[in-house]
């Protein structure tokens, strides 16, 4: 069974999957992760975010490994090393969704998603485009959102929690920037797969959205309209 989750930033995606694919014995994949371990690449070397051609040589001559987690979800591993703290830093949100819009990137990235969910069987993925784009077929689809200024709230959270300083509003200006140019670029954009189950997270806890989307999946009534 597949099951795509997709959302903007801060919607809660992550933590709702990870909890699904738990409860449920299945893989968990956290495709967002990807396009940052590339952002990373593209820091530390250097490329400009806007050169197609060079992002694109990132992602054929990387070696990118992923690995399941007990408590993280997953492992990310560019070239060997484990780069799964690294790939949340303030840098790396703030240029990510420009190397993410990079066609070249989405090819390789996206080649790489199916190719795991081919091979793992059961899987939970989440990202901007599974169940539009990567897993077109998937047997439940969900959208998670909820409103700006809960998004940022919940990121703010994080960062507080994780004792990086940032400010709310630099947090929502960034969030925001990062929906347009998610929703905005040409390939694949963020969008809402037409057979998802939409569910608006602002007032709902993490446990709530974990039970909707189990309850909708166990009673097994597959996708709207199907
Ligand atoms: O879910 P996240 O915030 O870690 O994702 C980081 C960025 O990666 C996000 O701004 C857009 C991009 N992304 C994407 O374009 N397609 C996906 N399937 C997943 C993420």
């Amino acid at each position: 069974m597949q099951i795509a989750i997709d959302g903007p930033a801060g919607a809660g995606k992550s933590s709702a999957a990870k909890e699904v694919a738990r409860r449920l014995g299945f893989k968990y994949l956290d495709t967002g992760a990807m396009y940052r371990a590339i952002t990373v690449m593209a820091l530390a070397q250097k490329v400009n975010s806007q050169d197609e051609e060079e992002l694109a040589n990132l992602v054929k001559s990387c070696e990118l490994e992923i690995q399941d987690d007990a408590e993280k979800g997953n492992l990310i591993l560019l070239n060997g090393k484990d780069i799964t703290e690294e790939i949340r830093s303030p840098q790396v949100n703030q240029t990510v969704s420009i190397v993410a819009a990079s066609p070249g990137v989405r090819k390789g990235l996206v080649h790489l998603q199916r190719k795991v969910a081919a091979n793992s069987g059961n899987i939970v993925m989440e990202g901007r485009d599974i169940g539009s784009n990567v897993l077109i077929n998937a047997d439940f689809k969900f959208y998670l959102s909820a409103n700006l200024e809960e998004r940022a709230r919940r990121r703010w959270l994080e960062m507080q929690e994780k004792g990086i300083e940032i400010t709310f509003d630099t947090i929502l200006t960034e969030i925001a920037t990062r929906d347009r140019l998610d929703q905005e670029r040409e390939d694949s954009p963020l969008c809402i797969a037409k057979d998802a189950y939409v569910i608006d997270t602002t007032n709902y806890t993490l446990a709530e959205v974990v039970d909707m989307i189990l309850m909708t999946v166990t009673s097994a009534k597959k996708v709207p309209g199907s």
